[in-house]
């Protein structure tokens, strides 16, 4: 069966709630406060590249990287489209090596919910210290603990897109997709309706999510070594801590602590 990140346009449209260029400028905006200049930046676990090319636009020079080759052949068609340049690389984000380093790193919406386990995490953060410039830094959004961990969820699994006359009824979750209380990871069920000129056509898919805890990722972070924390949010609007009743994603900043770790060292 063909899942939603093999289609690549629909999990874009999907996903097209979000305000990119207000996320980037936020990313940005962080990046400048803690005194880092940004040349370079990476994109991990990318899908379509949004913010890659988001990044491109700005005159940064953009990389994305994704497991997926679908998803990796879509994001260089819309870049080439977009007019911009980002290089497209297919590799594992717990295992790559690309020989240098980056002012900024990014993995944006929830994309670590795919380490499914310890080790892969810490290898993960490793491969990411491996490939930040001194001084750069390691932006991770994740979702809300409290989309997982309570009855009150701070965003809803259901949501309706349109683009160029195209209408898409998204339910990313259901009620009976419960966390595993041991392993921490669910069954996403996702449904993806798509309405266009008259004709439907419904995506079916189980998405396995491991579900992070804030104490776990500082937990990871210690282990893996070469970052360090910098701050942590609960919105792309730096004035909204984890903590506050309107916090509806979890954004962990890291620097890189540059000794130590070269790109092609494990
Ligand atoms: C939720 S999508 C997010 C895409 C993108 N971050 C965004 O903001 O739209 C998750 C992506 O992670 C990719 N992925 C899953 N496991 C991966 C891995 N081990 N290494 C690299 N990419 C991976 C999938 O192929 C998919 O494109």
């Amino acid at each position: 069966m063909s899942g939603i990140y093999d289609d690549p346009w629909a999990y874009a449209l999907a996903c097209s709630f979000r305000d990119v260029a207000a996320e980037t400028d936020a990313i940005l905006r962080w990046c400048a406060a803690h005194g880092t200049a940004v040349r370079t930046v990476l994109e991990l676990a990318a899908g379509p590249g949004e913010h890659a090319r988001e990044f491109a636009r700005r005159g940064l020079a953009a990389t994305a990287l994704d497991l997926n080759p679908v998803m990796c052949a879509f994001a260089e068609r819309e870049a080439k489209a977009a007019g911009v340049a980002v290089e497209v690389v297919r590799d594992d984000m717990t295992r790559f090596d690309l020989g240098r380093r980056f002012d900024l790193i990014v993995t944006m919406l929830d994309s670590t919910s795919h380490l499914m386990t310890l080790d892969a995490f810490v290898a993960h953060l490793r491969r990411a210290a491996a490939h930040l410039a001194p001084g750069g830094l390691y932006v991770i959004e994740m979702s809300h603990p409290r989309d997982r961990l309570t009855d009150e969820p701070s965003v809803g699994t259901a949501w309706t897109v349109e683009a160029d006359g195209v209408r898409a009824s998204v339910r990313w979750g259901e009620p009976g997709d419960r966390l595993d209380p041991v392993t921490q990871i669910a069954d996403d069920h996702v449904t993806m309706t798509i309405t266009e000129g008259g004709a439907t056509r419904v995506i079916r898919d189980v998405v396995p999510y491991r579900f992070w805890t804030a104490t776990e990722l500082d937990a990871a972070v210690r282990l893996a070594g070469g970052l360090e924390a910098v701050v942590r949010l609960g919105d792309f609007d730096d004035a909204v801590p984890l903590d506050a009743p309107d916090a509806w994603r979890m954004i962990t900043v890291l620097r890189g602590q540059g000794a130590g770790a070269q790109p092609g060292i494990g």
